[in-house]
Protein backbone atom coordinates (compact mmCIF):
# COMPACT_ATOMS: atom_id res chain seq x y z
CA UNK A 1 0.00 0.00 0.00
CA UNK A 2 0.83 3.78 -0.81
CA UNK A 3 1.51 6.17 1.85
CA UNK A 4 -0.10 8.98 -0.76
CA UNK A 5 -1.79 7.96 -4.02
CA UNK A 6 -4.34 9.09 -6.49
CA UNK A 7 -7.39 8.42 -5.76
CA UNK A 8 -9.03 7.75 -8.90
CA UNK A 9 -7.06 4.84 -9.91
CA UNK A 10 -7.94 2.77 -6.48
CA UNK A 11 -11.35 3.41 -7.77
CA UNK A 12 -11.56 6.08 -4.52
CA UNK A 13 -12.26 8.99 -6.70
CA UNK A 14 -14.35 10.55 -3.75
CA UNK A 15 -18.38 11.44 -3.59
CA UNK A 16 -17.72 14.39 -6.23
CA UNK A 17 -15.91 11.92 -8.66
CA UNK A 18 -13.39 14.29 -9.34
CA UNK A 19 -10.64 12.67 -7.77
CA UNK A 20 -8.88 12.67 -4.59
CA UNK A 21 -5.67 12.26 -2.47
CA UNK A 22 -5.71 9.32 -0.35
CA UNK A 23 -3.19 8.94 2.47
CA UNK A 24 -2.44 6.66 5.51
CA UNK A 25 -3.83 8.69 8.28
CA UNK A 26 -0.14 8.88 10.74
CA UNK A 27 -2.77 10.33 13.68
CA UNK A 28 -4.07 6.93 14.41
CA UNK A 29 -0.89 4.64 13.43
CA UNK A 30 0.02 2.45 15.04
CA UNK A 31 -3.11 1.21 16.05
CA UNK A 32 -5.49 1.61 13.41
CA UNK A 33 -4.50 1.93 9.46
CA UNK A 34 -6.86 4.60 8.39
CA UNK A 35 -7.26 5.38 5.01
CA UNK A 36 -8.17 9.29 4.77
CA UNK A 37 -9.64 10.33 1.09
CA UNK A 38 -9.46 14.19 0.58
CA UNK A 39 -11.19 15.64 -2.04
CA UNK A 40 -10.79 19.13 -0.77
CA UNK A 41 -7.74 21.36 -0.98
CA UNK A 42 -8.36 23.16 2.05
CA UNK A 43 -8.40 19.00 3.88
CA UNK A 44 -5.37 18.62 1.93
CA UNK A 45 -3.90 21.08 3.69
CA UNK A 46 -5.22 20.61 7.15
CA UNK A 47 -4.24 16.65 6.84
CA UNK A 48 -0.18 18.32 6.10
CA UNK A 49 -0.48 20.47 9.53
CA UNK A 50 -1.87 18.14 11.93
CA UNK A 51 0.91 15.67 10.40
CA UNK A 52 -1.75 12.94 8.95
CA UNK A 53 1.09 12.92 5.99
CA UNK A 54 4.53 13.62 7.22
CA UNK A 55 8.09 13.28 6.12
CA UNK A 56 9.87 15.08 3.30
CA UNK A 57 9.06 12.89 0.18
CA UNK A 58 5.52 12.20 1.34
CA UNK A 59 5.27 15.53 1.61
CA UNK A 60 6.21 16.44 -1.57
CA UNK A 61 3.91 13.91 -2.92
CA UNK A 62 1.41 15.70 -1.25
CA UNK A 63 2.48 19.03 -3.00
CA UNK A 64 2.71 17.40 -6.37
CA UNK A 65 -1.66 16.07 -5.84
CA UNK A 66 -2.52 18.66 -4.17
CA UNK A 67 -1.79 20.71 -7.21
CA UNK A 68 -3.84 18.40 -9.58
CA UNK A 69 -6.46 18.66 -6.86
CA UNK A 70 -6.85 22.21 -6.97
CA UNK A 71 -7.22 22.01 -10.84
CA UNK A 72 -9.92 19.65 -10.14
CA UNK A 73 -11.97 20.68 -7.42
CA UNK A 74 -11.51 24.25 -9.41
CA UNK A 75 -13.25 22.72 -12.06
CA UNK A 76 -15.91 21.48 -10.20
CA UNK A 77 -16.79 24.41 -7.97
CA UNK A 78 -16.22 26.87 -10.74
CA UNK A 79 -13.09 28.73 -9.45
CA UNK A 80 -11.38 31.39 -11.37
CA UNK A 81 -7.55 31.10 -12.28
CA UNK A 82 -6.55 33.46 -8.94
CA UNK A 83 -8.58 30.93 -6.63
CA UNK A 84 -6.89 28.22 -8.49
CA UNK A 85 -3.74 29.76 -7.81
CA UNK A 86 -4.07 30.84 -4.12
CA UNK A 87 -5.32 27.50 -3.32
CA UNK A 88 -2.33 25.75 -4.84
CA UNK A 89 -0.19 28.43 -2.94
CA UNK A 90 -2.14 27.34 0.14
CA UNK A 91 -0.47 23.76 0.08
CA UNK A 92 2.79 25.24 -0.47
CA UNK A 93 2.84 26.91 2.39
CA UNK A 94 1.11 24.51 4.39
CA UNK A 95 4.61 23.55 6.21
CA UNK A 96 8.33 25.38 5.67
CA UNK A 97 11.17 22.92 6.60
CA UNK A 98 10.94 20.28 3.95
CA UNK A 99 11.74 21.81 0.30
CA UNK A 100 10.22 19.04 -0.57
CA UNK A 101 6.72 19.90 -0.48
CA UNK A 102 7.77 23.33 -2.60
CA UNK A 103 9.08 21.55 -4.77
CA UNK A 104 6.59 19.41 -5.16
CA UNK A 105 3.78 21.95 -5.83
CA UNK A 106 6.50 23.73 -8.05
CA UNK A 107 7.25 20.71 -10.44
CA UNK A 108 3.26 19.94 -11.15
CA UNK A 109 2.24 24.00 -11.56
CA UNK A 110 4.99 24.39 -13.91
CA UNK A 111 2.61 22.29 -16.44
CA UNK A 112 -0.70 23.91 -15.58
CA UNK A 113 -1.12 25.91 -18.80
CA UNK A 114 -0.17 22.03 -20.41
CA UNK A 115 -3.64 20.85 -19.80
CA UNK A 116 -5.53 17.99 -17.29
CA UNK A 117 -3.45 14.75 -18.79
CA UNK A 118 -0.39 16.43 -18.62
CA UNK A 119 -0.44 17.75 -14.93
CA UNK A 120 -2.05 14.44 -13.71
CA UNK A 121 0.96 12.51 -15.78
CA UNK A 122 3.38 15.05 -13.86
CA UNK A 123 1.61 14.25 -10.37
CA UNK A 124 2.34 10.45 -11.22
CA UNK A 125 5.38 11.12 -11.84
CA UNK A 126 6.76 12.66 -9.14
CA UNK A 127 5.20 9.63 -6.94
CA UNK A 128 6.79 6.94 -9.27
CA UNK A 129 10.20 8.30 -8.70
CA UNK A 130 9.77 9.02 -5.56
CA UNK A 131 9.52 4.80 -5.02
CA UNK A 132 12.37 4.54 -7.79
CA UNK A 133 14.65 6.91 -5.83
CA UNK A 134 14.51 5.02 -2.48
CA UNK A 135 14.74 2.35 -3.86
CA UNK A 136 18.25 3.28 -5.68
CA UNK A 137 19.33 5.17 -2.62
CA UNK A 138 18.70 2.41 -0.24
CA UNK A 139 20.79 -0.16 -2.28
CA UNK A 140 23.65 2.43 -2.29
CA UNK A 141 23.24 3.31 1.07
CA UNK A 142 23.37 -0.08 2.16
CA UNK A 143 26.86 0.07 0.20
CA UNK A 144 27.93 3.23 1.69
CA UNK A 145 27.30 1.11 5.54
CA UNK A 146 29.52 -1.47 4.05
CA UNK A 147 32.02 0.46 3.61
CA UNK A 148 31.87 2.26 6.39
CA UNK A 149 31.27 -0.38 8.81
CA UNK A 150 33.75 -3.30 7.27
CA UNK A 151 34.04 -4.42 11.22
CA UNK A 152 30.83 -4.34 13.03
CA UNK A 153 31.29 -3.83 16.43
CA UNK A 154 28.91 -7.22 17.49
CA UNK A 155 30.25 -9.30 14.72
CA UNK A 156 27.24 -10.55 12.78
CA UNK A 157 25.39 -7.61 11.73
CA UNK A 158 24.96 -3.92 11.54
CA UNK A 159 23.58 -1.72 14.90
CA UNK A 160 21.92 1.09 13.35
CA UNK A 161 20.63 3.77 14.98
CA UNK A 162 17.35 6.31 13.70
CA UNK A 163 15.76 9.22 14.43
CA UNK A 164 11.58 10.23 13.70
CA UNK A 165 10.58 8.08 10.78
CA UNK A 166 12.38 8.16 7.37
CA UNK A 167 10.60 4.94 6.15
CA UNK A 168 8.06 4.24 3.89
CA UNK A 169 5.65 6.22 5.76
CA UNK A 170 7.53 9.31 4.64
CA UNK A 171 7.88 8.28 1.39
CA UNK A 172 5.50 7.17 -1.32
CA UNK A 173 6.83 3.35 -0.36
CA UNK A 174 10.22 2.05 0.89
CA UNK A 175 11.31 4.83 2.59
CA UNK A 176 14.98 6.89 2.76
CA UNK A 177 16.95 6.51 6.00
CA UNK A 178 14.65 3.76 6.46
CA UNK A 179 15.50 2.17 2.83
CA UNK A 180 18.93 1.60 3.61
CA UNK A 181 17.80 -0.15 6.56
CA UNK A 182 15.49 -2.38 4.51
CA UNK A 183 18.35 -3.00 1.91
CA UNK A 184 20.62 -3.58 4.60
CA UNK A 185 18.18 -5.76 6.58
CA UNK A 186 17.63 -8.06 3.20
CA UNK A 187 21.17 -8.67 2.68
CA UNK A 188 21.00 -10.12 6.31
CA UNK A 189 23.67 -7.71 7.32
CA UNK A 190 21.14 -6.20 10.03
CA UNK A 191 21.87 -6.99 13.82
CA UNK A 192 19.56 -4.12 15.24
CA UNK A 193 17.94 -0.81 14.82
CA UNK A 194 17.93 1.80 17.73
CA UNK A 195 14.36 4.10 17.15
CA UNK A 196 14.68 7.17 19.10
CA UNK A 197 10.73 7.55 20.47
CA UNK A 198 11.04 11.07 19.01
CA UNK A 199 9.03 13.97 21.20
CA UNK A 200 6.79 15.55 20.71
CA UNK A 201 4.73 13.14 18.46
CA UNK A 202 6.49 10.05 18.96
CA UNK A 203 7.33 9.43 15.07
CA UNK A 204 9.93 7.14 16.03
CA UNK A 205 7.67 4.98 18.74
CA UNK A 206 5.01 4.44 16.69
CA UNK A 207 6.01 4.71 12.94
CA UNK A 208 9.19 3.82 12.85
CA UNK A 209 8.87 0.60 15.17
CA UNK A 210 5.74 -0.42 12.95
CA UNK A 211 7.71 -0.36 10.26
CA UNK A 212 10.30 -2.38 11.70
CA UNK A 213 8.03 -4.39 13.20
CA UNK A 214 6.63 -5.40 9.76
CA UNK A 215 10.09 -5.71 8.09
CA UNK A 216 10.78 -8.56 10.61
CA UNK A 217 13.82 -6.55 12.03
CA UNK A 218 15.38 -6.70 15.50
CA UNK A 219 14.53 -3.24 17.01
CA UNK A 220 14.42 -1.24 20.66
CA UNK A 221 12.98 2.25 21.19
CA UNK A 222 14.87 4.18 23.25
CA UNK A 223 14.07 7.65 24.60
CA UNK A 224 15.50 10.24 22.14
CA UNK A 225 17.89 11.29 25.57
CA UNK A 226 19.48 8.04 25.06
CA UNK A 227 20.77 8.28 21.35
CA UNK A 228 24.15 10.07 22.46
CA UNK A 229 24.58 7.86 25.29
CA UNK A 230 24.16 4.69 23.42
CA UNK A 231 26.72 5.95 20.87
CA UNK A 232 29.28 6.95 23.51
CA UNK A 233 28.82 3.54 24.78
CA UNK A 234 29.93 1.57 21.23
CA UNK A 235 26.46 0.36 21.49
CA UNK A 236 26.43 1.69 17.77
CA UNK A 237 27.72 1.20 14.49
CA UNK A 238 26.32 3.89 12.09
CA UNK A 239 23.69 6.49 12.46
CA UNK A 240 21.20 6.54 9.92
CA UNK A 241 18.52 9.34 8.99
CA UNK A 242 16.59 10.89 6.18
CA UNK A 243 16.50 14.83 5.86
CA UNK A 244 13.68 17.66 5.23
CA UNK A 245 16.01 20.28 3.67
CA UNK A 246 20.02 19.76 2.81
CA UNK A 247 21.36 23.26 2.33
CA UNK A 248 24.01 23.66 -0.69
CA UNK A 249 26.74 23.51 1.84
CA UNK A 250 26.04 20.23 3.19
CA UNK A 251 23.92 21.62 6.43
CA UNK A 252 21.15 19.04 7.28
CA UNK A 253 17.72 19.78 8.71
CA UNK A 254 15.54 17.07 10.05
CA UNK A 255 13.30 16.80 12.85
CA UNK A 256 14.84 17.86 16.29
CA UNK A 257 16.93 15.68 18.43
CA UNK A 258 19.12 15.01 15.42
CA UNK A 259 21.67 17.34 15.83
CA UNK A 260 22.87 15.93 19.41
CA UNK A 261 23.22 11.74 17.96
CA UNK A 262 25.38 13.79 15.09
CA UNK A 263 27.20 15.49 17.92
CA UNK A 264 27.60 12.14 19.75
CA UNK A 265 28.74 10.32 16.60
CA UNK A 266 31.54 12.69 15.57
CA UNK A 267 33.19 12.26 19.18
CA UNK A 268 32.90 8.35 19.45
CA UNK A 269 33.81 8.28 15.44
CA UNK A 270 30.82 6.61 14.40
CA UNK A 271 29.64 7.47 10.86
CA UNK A 272 26.08 9.53 9.95
CA UNK A 273 25.04 9.03 7.30
CA UNK A 274 22.00 11.02 5.83
CA UNK A 275 19.72 9.27 3.16
CA UNK A 276 17.48 11.65 1.35
CA UNK A 277 16.41 12.37 -2.29
CA UNK A 278 18.12 14.77 -4.96
CA UNK A 279 14.38 16.92 -4.06
CA UNK A 280 15.47 17.57 -1.31
CA UNK A 281 18.83 19.37 -1.62
CA UNK A 282 17.93 22.87 -1.88
CA UNK A 283 20.65 24.85 -3.73
CA UNK A 284 18.82 27.85 -3.21
CA UNK A 285 19.82 28.15 0.55
CA UNK A 286 23.27 28.40 1.29
CA UNK A 287 23.84 27.39 4.75
CA UNK A 288 21.49 26.02 7.44
CA UNK A 289 21.20 29.68 9.27
CA UNK A 290 19.28 30.23 6.00
CA UNK A 291 16.64 27.23 6.54
CA UNK A 292 13.20 28.53 8.11
CA UNK A 293 12.23 26.09 11.23
CA UNK A 294 9.05 25.09 11.92
CA UNK A 295 7.99 26.37 15.53
CA UNK A 296 5.06 24.19 16.84
CA UNK A 297 2.18 24.72 19.36
CA UNK A 298 2.98 24.73 22.56
CA UNK A 299 0.36 22.21 23.21
CA UNK A 300 2.35 19.25 21.63
CA UNK A 301 5.10 19.90 24.67
CA UNK A 302 2.43 20.49 27.72
CA UNK A 303 0.02 17.87 26.61
CA UNK A 304 -0.46 14.39 25.35
CA UNK A 305 -3.45 13.23 23.48
CA UNK A 306 -5.40 16.42 25.23
CA UNK A 307 -4.66 15.25 28.55
CA UNK A 308 -2.36 17.96 30.34
CA UNK A 309 1.18 16.72 31.70
CA UNK A 310 3.07 19.92 32.83
CA UNK A 311 0.83 21.81 34.81
CA UNK A 312 -1.52 24.19 33.87
CA UNK A 313 -0.66 27.33 32.20
CA UNK A 314 2.99 25.99 31.37
CA UNK A 315 4.41 27.31 28.34
CA UNK A 316 6.87 25.48 25.92
CA UNK A 317 9.11 25.55 22.63
CA UNK A 318 9.04 23.62 20.43
CA UNK A 319 10.87 23.59 17.46
CA UNK A 320 10.20 20.97 14.57
CA UNK A 321 13.79 20.56 13.32
CA UNK A 322 17.59 21.33 13.91
CA UNK A 323 19.95 21.56 11.70
CA UNK A 324 23.40 19.44 11.41
CA UNK A 325 26.49 21.32 10.30
CA UNK A 326 27.96 19.55 7.53
CA UNK A 327 31.22 18.77 9.19
CA UNK A 328 29.10 16.40 11.06
CA UNK A 329 27.87 14.54 8.28
CA UNK A 330 29.66 11.41 6.99
CA UNK A 331 27.71 11.02 4.01
CA UNK A 332 25.15 12.02 2.06
CA UNK A 333 23.14 9.34 0.09
CA UNK A 334 20.67 10.45 -2.53
CA UNK A 335 19.56 8.43 -5.67
CA UNK A 336 22.22 9.68 -7.80
CA UNK A 337 25.36 10.06 -5.93
CA UNK A 338 27.19 10.05 -2.69
CA UNK A 339 28.38 13.28 -1.30
CA UNK A 340 30.68 13.55 1.94
CA UNK A 341 30.59 16.78 3.34
CA UNK A 342 32.79 16.21 6.28
CA UNK A 343 35.33 15.77 3.58
CA UNK A 344 34.66 19.10 2.36
CA UNK A 345 32.65 17.73 -0.25
CA UNK A 346 29.49 20.60 -1.44
CA UNK A 347 25.93 18.85 -2.63
CA UNK A 348 25.14 21.97 -4.29
O1 LIG B 1 7.54 16.52 11.33
P1 LIG B 1 7.73 15.34 10.41
O2 LIG B 1 7.23 14.07 10.98
O3 LIG B 1 7.22 15.62 9.02
O4 LIG B 1 9.31 15.20 10.30
C1 LIG B 1 9.85 14.21 9.47
C2 LIG B 1 11.31 14.09 9.57
O5 LIG B 1 11.99 14.86 10.21
C3 LIG B 1 11.96 13.02 8.74
O6 LIG B 1 13.10 12.53 9.37
C4 LIG B 1 12.37 13.65 7.40
O7 LIG B 1 11.26 14.21 6.77
C5 LIG B 1 12.97 12.67 6.50
S1 LIG B 1 11.70 11.63 5.85
C6 LIG B 1 12.25 10.58 4.72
Amino acid sequence: MRTIDWGESAGDAGASGRGAVVIVDQTVLPHEVRLLTLTDVDDLVDAIRRLAVRGAPALGAAGALGVLLAVRQGRAEGWSHDEVAKAIDRVRHARPTAVNLAWGVDRVAARLADGDAAIEAEARAVLDEDVAANRAMGDRGADVLDGLCAAPRHGGGLRLHTHCNAGALACVEYGTALGVVRAVHARGRLDRVYADETRPLLQGARLTAWELDQMGADYRVVVDGAGPSLIARGMVDAVVVGSDRIAANGDVANKIGTYPLALAAARAGVPFVVAAPESTVDAATPDGAAIEIEDRGDHEVVAWQGRQVAPAGARAVNPAFDVTPADLVTAIVTEARVVRPAAGERPA
